[in-house]
């Protein structure tokens, strides 16, 4: 039996976020979310992909609304608040400031604590805002737009990465591969609904470092792999499209699942734990739940909407960083990059 994670238990947590083109906001009480608000920027769509300076400004506008409608929907008032906590790295710089600005106003007009969230260690707590929740230690498969991470996670704070992708994110291989199957962006939820009437076996596309003793990744190759096959086969986009989408997604799952399964084997970890807006994949996910379950594993993860960017991740991770008395100052600073293992 593995140790359980001591919950929030008291208090009301705003979590704000606004690292990329997501504007959310969140209420929790005590470890029970009470409401979630995410306004998503779709106008980027027409870019092929998130312009930094549109969305900041889009945050701006739409911040405070957002924020108004998740206390009104948990029927809290904002002098009831306890704490608030943003998303202060890693993200869009102009976009992580103004969830950061908006979080210090309110962090000093109320005279309540401030917590500045790491947006992947909170991905990797949205798990405990589902009923079923992982046991430590527990095996994080991370996988977003920007990251594609094996996670150790040995208690709040304490983690191990064990592999990381070397090259392309999983969700900047679906993003890229539906973008040269004419999909739009982001491409990854139309990826998943076609593919569930294609065939997964139609085309073969490479596995890369599936059977390599390191847990690291790489998508590249899957991707370029894709684009050839596109440049000799240009007729599939129109007679195969959901079959071509299918075989790239299993190519893709398959590496995924086969090192998570493989690490949680070696490092004898009963809980897997899959985050991230890619983790929403309804392929990834019956394919984990099957492996996890086939070795006595338990496979967790969150409801879709939670598998992407959204502020109950970000208060659930600020209420458990606020029991630990791990707070911020209005100093605190806002950084586009910061790796997850410097927080060990
Ligand atoms: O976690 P997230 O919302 O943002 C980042 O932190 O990057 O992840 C967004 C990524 C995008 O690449 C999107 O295409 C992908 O998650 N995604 C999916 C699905 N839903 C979102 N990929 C595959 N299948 C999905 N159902
Ligand atoms: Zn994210």
């Amino acid at each position: 039996m593995g140790t359980t994670i001591p919950l929030p238990s008291e208090g009301i947590v705003l979590g704000i976020e606004t690292s990329c083109d997501e504007t959310s906001a969140a209420v929790l009480r005590g470890s029970e979310l009470a409401s979630v608000i995410i306004s998503s920027q779709l106008f980027h769509s027409k870019y092929g992909g998130v312009i930094p300076e549109l969305a900041s400004r889009a945050h701006l506008k739409t911040i405070i609304p957002v924020i108004e409608e998740a206390l009104a929907q948990a029927n809290v008032s904002v002098k009831e608040l306890t704490a608030v906590a943003a998303t202060n790295t890693p993200g869009l710089m102009g976009a992580l400031l103004v969830g950061v600005n908006t979080a210090k106003g309110l962090a000093l007009s109320l005279g309540i604590p401030l917590i500045g969230v790491h947006h992947i260690e909170a991905h990797i707590f949205s798990a405990l805002l589902e009923a079923e929740k992982p046991e430590l230690p527990f095996l994080a498969l991370v996988v977003s737009g920007g990251h594609t991470m094996l996670v150790i996670v040995k208690a709040v704070g304490v983690y191990t990465v064990i592999g990381k992708t070397l090259d392309d994110a999983a969700g900047e291989a679906f993003d890229k591969v539906g973008k040269m199957l004419g999909l739009g962006y982001p491409a990854g939820p139309v990826v998943d609904r076609i593919s569930k009437t294609g065939n997964p076996n139609f085309m073969r596309f490479p596995r890369p470092m599936i059977y390599e003793t390191s847990y690291d990744f790489s998508f590249s190759g899957i991707k370029t792999s894709v684009l050839y096959y596109l440049r000799d086969h240009p007729e599939v986009i129109t007679t195969h499209l959901n079959d071509v989408a299918a075989s790239f997604q299993q190519a893709v799952v398959d590496v995924l699942v086969t090192k998570t399964i493989r690490a949680a084997k070696e490092f004898s970890i009963r809980d897997i734990v899959c985050v991230g807006g890619v983790s929403a994949n309804t392929a990834l996910r019956a394919a984990l739940s099957e492996e996890a379950s086939k070795t006595g594993r338990r496979f967790l993860t969150t409801r879709p909407m939670l598998s992407t960017d959204n502020a109950a991740m970000i208060a659930m991770l600020g209420a458990l960083k606020l029991e630990q008395g791990l707070t911020d100052t209005l100093a605190l600073s806002s950084q586009a990059r910061s790796p997850l293992s410097t927080i060990q």
